[in-house]
């Protein structure tokens, strides 16, 4: 592909004695949704966290819009233009939509000793990126603790955009959500994607993958067991490659029914 924004190629990273990554190869392009799956303790998040600057791979190159490049904490790669989506989302759940939406970075108004906060610019700013994601706010001074977690999630995912991401990161966005929640927060993937902007989505669930996803990693054991795109791989062969794959079509098997 032509438009890949970041690329990322044989990444190692280790934790001691610990291999968590063994030479993982990843790009995305501007416009795709590229799933990483994998199981428990395949190296998901640890591979995301060298993407978004975390973590320094102990090996292994990243390259960003054609140029080599190294994060030297998340700051930087947020500057980049790399915006993550924690599971834990970084918000505090007693103050209110649009607080939560700026998080330090307020419009202001007035110059010097007068400059203040712009809530009225604020509100409407953040109502409105809410509004273009299919959320209509009751009110913007709602405190986010009282939205649902598919919300809170389109919040963090409206707020990245807003402030210019060119890679999206969402880390299991839709595990703990119910089938509505989770139908809301993958439109909002696609609608971001038809942006412009490149998707990383790291799931276990092949379905909810499937549903959004161009392109498909797996990893298991810290390395790439290959990428297909969507219409080169079926959810069955997908989730025979995740590991435990086997065993759940074994077990679907003894207990007659789909899990
Ligand atoms: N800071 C760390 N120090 C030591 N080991 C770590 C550290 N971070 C991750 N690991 C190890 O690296 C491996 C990969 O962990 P990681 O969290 O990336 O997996 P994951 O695919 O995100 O799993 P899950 O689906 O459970 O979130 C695990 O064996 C984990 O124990
Ligand atoms: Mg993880």
């Amino acid at each position: 592909m032509t438009n890949t924004i970041i690329h990322m190629e044989g990444i190692k990273k280790h934790f001691g004695n610990v291999i968590a990554l063994n030479g993982v190869t990843f790009d995305v392009s501007s416009g795709e949704c590229h799933c990483l799956l994998g199981d428990n303790g395949a190296g998901k998040s640890t591979f995301i966290k060298t993407m978004s600057g975390v973590h320094k791979p102990t090996e292994g190159t990243i390259t960003f819009e054609g140029k080599p490049l190294s994060f030297s904490s998340p700051r930087d790669a947020m500057e980049a233009g790399i915006a993550t989506v924690f599971q834990d989302l970084a918000m505090i759940p007693l103050m209110s939509v649009t607080r939560n939406f700026f998080m330090g970075r307020e419009p202001t108004k007035g110059r010097g000793l007068l400059k203040r906060f712009d809530v009225d610019a604020a509100n409407e700013i953040c109502m409105e990126e809410m509004r273009k994601m299919g959320i209509n706010l009751r009110a913007p001074d709602q405190a986010v603790g009282t939205l649902s977690g598919g919300e809170r999630q389109t919040v963090a995912i409206a707020r990245a955009v807003y402030f210019g991401a060119k890679v999206l990161i969402l880390d299991e966005p839709t595990s703990a959500l119910g089938v509505r929640q989770t139908s809301n927060v993958l439109s909002t993937i696609d609608r971001v994607r038809g942006q412009g902007i490149g998707v990383v989505f790291i799931s276990h669930n092949v379905r909810h993958a499937m549903a959004v996803g161009d392109r498909f990693t797996v990893l298991n054991r810290g390395q790439t067991l290959g990428t297909a795109k969507k219409d080169e791989i079926t959810s069955a062969e997908l989730q025979d490659l995740m590991a435990g794959g086997q065993e759940l079509a074994k077990l679907e098997g003894s207990l007659g029914g789909t899990i």
